[in-house]
């Protein structure tokens, strides 16, 4: 598994769901995520940027194995206020954008167990958990982007879309 920037055309493949049958399957290719996330310096990985079209991604906002989350099938239940930060996408490298986002989420999934679970988070997490949630949903940092970071990132994004080899 490596990889795929943007346009590569699996970060928009539609994703299924993951029985919890399979969940407690996929620990292998789970610690694969987290490795090439360590790797690549990112804070969150989802399945399809590495081509896999599953509901499931990875997250560690500290950088302390404590702090390692995987979440299987996650359903938002509970947006809570708005903040702007800035954002960046191991699918799109060198680009970062300020990027407007509840303050606070619900979030339930599967563990890498298979069991239901439930988390309140806010501040970074919450953030990691609605980036990574939008690419479930094939929702990249681009569609996110305001006109005016569009702009200011037009040349880089035209950079990527010329490196994109098919
Ligand atoms: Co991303």
């Amino acid at each position: 598994m490596e990889i795929v920037c943007y346009p590569h055309p699996a970060l928009l493949t539609p994703t299924r769901e993951v029985t919890p049958e399979d969940a407690v399957t996929l620990g292998a290719r789970i610690r694969e995520l987290f490795r090439i996330m360590y790797e690549g310096k990112g804070i969150g990985l989802a399945a399809p940027q590495v081509a896999w079209n599953v509901r499931l991604f990875v997250m560690n906002s500290t950088g302390e194995a404590a702090d390692e989350r995987v979440l299987i099938n996650p359903r938002i239940l509970r947006h809570e206020g708005s903040e702007t930060g800035e954002e960046g996408c191991l699918s799109f490298p060198g680009i970062f954008a300020k990027i407007s986002r509840a303050a606070a989420v619900t979030v339930a999934f599967l563990n890498e167990r298979g069991e239901a679970s439930k988390l309140d988070l806010e501040g970074l997490e919450a953030r990691i958990v609605q980036h990574e949630l939008d690419h479930l949903e094939n929702i990249l940092l681009i569609h996110r982007m305001s006109p005016a970071e569009k702009i200011k990132h037009r040349r880089q994004l035209k950079e990527l879309r010329a490196q994109f080899s098919p």
